[in-house]
């Protein structure tokens, strides 16, 4: 059974401190979500209260049409995958896997069966009569998967799973997390502080800072088109110029900037233009050029980037970083003008 899970409008505390601000999320049927953020922002309580370990102050959370919020955590039936792996110590791979049939009293020759063919999934049959302390970290983690997985719960919950394990074992094992939860269409909640983590394992992605969400969409949307400055930043809009618009003409905008710089902006390109706005960019959604239209700027740092050069420039609005022609180096005290390329570039609000 597949089931979506709803999070509405959650509000946490720890004592007087506000660390949930109005957070709601929904996870489709099937879907994978992370939760993206750094470290203290939210992630693993948001994870509590859906596991029912913590109370939220307000809000609600619905599996499928059953309303969890005040339901204890052992009748949630949520499979859970922690950093610190959390196996029992004193219990084969085998037990620490049929635990949680046992806890549903499920007889053993069944449980037996059913914890045998979820670690033949994970590669770890052989190792059934192990205990945990023989064990890597990566076998470890996937014994909690197996565990998890083996109840067959209607919802999985994953906090930093793969943060114990070295580089190149955690991106195996995220092909691995991720093609057990599609094969068996589990609704999955994942949180995770590493980007590259988050956006490769995820149906959608959830940015969050300090107790909110600021974007939720699908790694393709977040890359591209960003809804606000901090998520900009957070996928490597480093260029945040704030720009004023000083003519309308049609769709064609003209706005400027401190120190000389004017530009035309279509809204057939960009969407409406507000009078005051950032224009959003990486380096290569600003190309520098000898001359035209742009943001004047000093060049500094020339790197060769292999497809372009890369340029640290100085500008009244701070320093950008823009892309220029392989076949035109510049050198250090030139001065240029950097151009936007429209469909590299995005505009947002401006910050308070
Ligand atoms: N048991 C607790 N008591 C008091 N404050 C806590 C407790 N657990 C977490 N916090 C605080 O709540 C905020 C959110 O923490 P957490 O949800 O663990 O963040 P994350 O998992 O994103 O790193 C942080 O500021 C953290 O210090
Ligand atoms: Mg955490």
């Amino acid at each position: 059974m597949t089931v979506s899970l709803t999070i509405e409008n959650l509000s946490a505390h720890y004592g007087t401190t506000q660390v949930l601000k109005d957070l709601s999320i929904s996870v489709a049927a099937g879907e994978l979500v992370s939760l993206l953020g750094s470290s203290g922002c939210g992630k693993t309580t948001t994870l509590r209260i859906v596991a029912g370990f913590l109370q939220p102050t307000a809000g609600r959370v619905r599996l499928g049409d059953r309303d969890l919020t005040t339901l204890p955590a052992h009748a949630r039936d949520i499979g859970l995958v922690f950093q610190n792996y959390a196996l029992f110590p004193h219990l084969t791979v085998l037990d620490n896997v049929a635990f949680g049939l046992k806890q549903r009293t499920i007889a053993k020759p069944d449980r037996v069966k059913r914890a045998m063919a979820m670690l033949e999934r994970v590669g770890l049959a052989p190792l059934a009569d192990r205990l945990p302390s023989a064990l890597s970290g990566g076998q470890k983690q996937r014994v909690a998967l197996a565990r998890a997985l083996v109840i067959e719960p209607p919802l999985l919950m994953f906090d930093e799973p793969l943060s114990n394990l070295d580089a190149k074992l955690r991106i195996d094992m995220r092909v691995e997390i991720r093609q057990l939860q599609r094969a068996n269409g589990t609704t999955s909640l994942y949180v995770t502080h590493d980007q590259e983590e988050a956006f490769s394992i995820s149906d959608r992605v959830a940015i969050m800072n300090a107790g909110r969400i600021l974007q939720l969409d699908t790694p393709e949307m977040l890359y591209r088109k960003p809804a606000n400055a901090f998520v900009a930043r957070f996928v490597g809009f480093e260029n945040l110029i704030r720009m004023k618009v000083t003519g309308r003409d049609g769709a064609v905008v003209t706005a400027e900037a401190i120190g000389g710089t004017k530009l035309h902006l279509s809204q057939d390109v960009f969407g409406a233009i507000k009078d005051d706005f950032v224009l959003a960019s990486r380096a290569d959604g600003l190309t520098v050029r000898r001359d035209g239209e742009g943001i004047p700027a000093t060049l500094g740092t020339r790197t060769y980037l292999g497809r372009a050069y890369q340029y640290k420039c100085q500008t009244a609005a701070g320093e950008i970083t823009a892309n220029g022609a392989l076949s035109d180096p510049l050198e250090a005290g030139t001065r240029a003008m950097l151009t936007p390329v429209p469909e590299q570039c995005c505009i947002l609000d401006p910050e308070d």
